[in-house]
């Protein structure tokens, strides 16, 4: 009886039900942007030209009990790929930097670390003026909902320690996008300092690497928005910019990108969530 019982649990840990959710993690980290934030890793078109999840999860994409995610409920759960399902409404998600991002985290700072939590929020195709708070709008939704998922992460205990901020491809296919994308993001990275005070929000900023994945836009501003993200940096404090251009791709040739040349495979992924990790250490570890 008590082997049953003790199977029943831990099968509700690996493979999660409305019955597992988990305790607070120790330290938590939010996950926003566009697509390859989400993660596509793994998705590609199957024979009759729709958009599938192979299925395949390497070693550092593996659930651990250590490492949590925020569902869509808002509540806790033992994270597993995909870590976006259910929060990128209405796109194919595969693997993306998250879980890697934990493990490596785990792996480095040992016991320390306690468990990890992750926030997803990212969701794909989005350009930032569908991130930004409008005033003249306060229920534009996605903003309301990023700010909820960052109150409700640390509502039962654990310290939010950073945003990993992945976005701007869509921005950079269109001039004008492009040309409002630095003002818009100081204002949206302020913002979100200021709503959810008193925490402490540092923000590990990836430059983006491509623009517009489908290349259906004619214009390509990639230089403005890289440009953007770099004074942004440069004029708000703790921010710490990683440049997706020195990930293992190659934007000529594809390397390291999904048939659709513009989102990363899996082994990208995992190389840019074990540099989200070693940023964050590098800079904020001794927080931990
Ligand atoms: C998802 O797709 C359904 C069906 O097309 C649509 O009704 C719904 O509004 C979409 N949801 C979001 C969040 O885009
Ligand atoms: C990702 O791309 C790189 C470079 O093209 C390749 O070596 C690697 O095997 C690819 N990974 C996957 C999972 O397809």
């Amino acid at each position: 009886m008590a082997l049953l019982k003790l199977s029943i649990l831990l099968c509700t840990m690996l493979f999660g039900s409305s019955l597992s959710r988990a305790a607070s993690p120790n330290n938590i980290f939010i996950l926003a942007g566009q697509s390859n934030m989400a993660g596509r890793g793994g998705v590609e078109n199957n024979q009759v030209r729709e958009l599938e999840w192979d299925g395949l999860i390497p070693p550092e994409c593996q659930s651990d009990p250590s490492i949590l995610r925020l569902n869509p409920a808002l509540q806790w759960e033992i994270a597993r790929e995909p870590l976006h399902e259910g929060i990128d409404i209405n796109k194919t998600v595969g693997i993306g930097p998250g879980m890697p991002f934990a493990h490596q985290l785990l792996t480095k700072v040992g016991p320390r670390a306690g468990t990890v939590g992750l926030v997803p929020c990212a969701r794909g195709g989005t350009i930032i003026e569908q991130w930004i708070k409008n005033p003249s709008n306060p229920d534009a939704t996605f903003y309301k909902n990023f700010i909820e998922r960052i109150k409700a992460s640390d509502k039962e205990g654990g310290v939010v320690r950073a945003l990993f901020w992945f976005q701007g491809e869509s921005d950079a296919a269109m001039s004008d996008t492009a040309n409002r994308y630095k003002d818009n993001l100081k204002n949206f990275f302020t913002d979100i300092r200021n709503d959810i005070k008193p925490r402490f929000l540092p923000i590990i900023l990836v430059k983006i690497a491509l623009y517009d994945f489908m290349m259906k836009h004619d214009t390509h501003d990639l230089p403005a928005v890289r440009a953007a993200q770099d004074a942004v940096s440069k004029e708000l404090p703790d921010i710490v910019t990683i440049d997706a251009l020195k990930l293992p791709i190659n934007v000529d040739t594809h390397e390291g990108f999904n048939q659709d040349h513009g989102h990363f495979n899996t082994t990208t992924q995992i190389t840019l969530g074990k540099w989200l990790a070693d940023t964050y250490l590098s800079h904020y570890g001794h927080l931990l």
